[in-house]
């Protein structure tokens, strides 16, 4: 036997000694870790110590070898025990912890409903599909072309001044945020052939001031209708309908003359208040009628921006706001209430109880 190989038996002795004394202080699966790495783990005391036989005379390598691997099962034979002791130790800690008590009272889970706009725009729907109309919905960020141009707005129009523009690219390039649910009329017309029954709900953007009655973002919803033979009447019977429906069998409507550059003649239209039966009350400003959007014939040069000859085709269109609706409906009187995420306002429309 040479120095260097009774240098390497006094280490196995010495590490034996120690890892084994080092085990019975560990107490938990963290310091089990820390002695696995430390003894026999691959960077480990025992790894370093084969790796070191190298440097033994070689006649002195095969005992060494021997010696430092039994010394790694002795180790691993100490180590099992106590890594299923700790085991079981921390099972017991979790089951005890995570125990349920089947005799508390349960939780009532949160049940969502429909924003009251999104109700609305169900409830027009539906309406509208029994007058014979298809909902379709269109792109919010709109270019001037639509938005503005095909509507009879040209760029030089001061009507194009009333819709105050959220422009989202640079101005030249005429992206914006569209302002209104009109620009779905070309877009429609340019993929579909008359006869065309259309309502479009959707947001729309402006840039406003908010108070009560405004807001920069809204809900519209844009109707049209393009045929032969359509004339004032039918508009003013879709409307009538509508108001019926919504408001109740009493109602009645009321055009009068407006100007909106797509149209032409152009109205406003308006609704006899439901809450006084037109006598006038608070709700409606003591004026006895409710404004409820804009409409009128779709001007010719609509018709020919989108290649329909207004010879042949006449049509209607009218646009009106849902947050004024849902607040004339429910007696809401700030508009603001809708998006500002205060539950109890929600709550109010819940059709179940939340
Ligand atoms: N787009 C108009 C607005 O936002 C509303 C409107 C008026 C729509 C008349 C129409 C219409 O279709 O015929 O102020």
């Amino acid at each position: 036997m040479t120095d260097g190989s009774h240098g390497l038996s006094a280490r196995i002795n010495e590490v034996r000694e120690q890892a084994i004394e080092e085990l019975k202080s560990v107490s938990d699966g963290e310091t089990l870790r820390d002695w696995e790495r430390k003894w026999i783990g691959p960077k480990g005391e025992i790894t370093s110590m084969l790796r070191s036989l190298g440097s033994l005379a070689k006649e002195d390598r095969p005992a060494a070898g021997r010696d430092a691997q039994a010394l790694r099962s002795k180790l691993e034979a100490a180590f099992t025990p106590v890594q299923e002791l700790i085991e079981r130790q921390q099972m017991e800690r979790r089951l005890a912890e995570e125990s349920i008590d089947v005799t508390l009272p349960g939780r009532r889970p949160d049940i969502g409903a429909a924003h009251p706009i999104s109700a609305m725009i169900d409830e027009l729907i539906e309406i509208f599909a029994h007058l014979g109309f298809q909902a379709v919905f269109g792109p919010e960020v709109e270019t001037g072309r639509y938005n503005f141009d095909l509507l009879n707005i040209p760029a030089d129009h001061p009507a194009r001044d009333v819709w105050d523009t959220i422009i989202i690219d640079d101005p030249a390039a005429e992206i914006v945020m569209r302002t209104h649910t009109s620009p779905m009329q070309a877009r429609t017309m340019e993929r579909l052939d008359p006869p065309i029954r259309v309502i479009v709900p959707g947001r729309s953007y402006r840039y406003e001031a908010q108070d009560a009655s405004h807001e920069w973002m809204f809900t519209q919803l844009e109707g049209l209708a393009v045929d032969t033979n359509i004339t004032m009447t039918d508009l003013k019977g879709v409307l009538q309908e509508l108001a019926r429906q919504l408001f109740g069998p009493e109602r009645r409507v009321r055009l009068r003359c407006d100007f909106f550059p797509f149209v032409e003649p152009g109205v406003d239209f308006a609704v006899d208040c439901a809450i006084c039966n037109g006598k006038g009350c608070r709700v409606c400003k003591h004026s006895g009628w409710l404004e409820m959007g804009g409409a009128g014939m779709v001007h010719p040069n609509v018709l020919r921006g989108v290649g329909y000859d207004p010879e042949k085709y006449t049509g209607f269109a009218f646009g009106l706001g849902f947050e004024r609706l849902v607040m004339m409906k429910y007696g809401v009187d700030d508009i603001r209430a809708f998006n500002g995420n205060d539950l109890r306002f929600l709550k109010k429309f819940a059709t179940v109880t939340i």
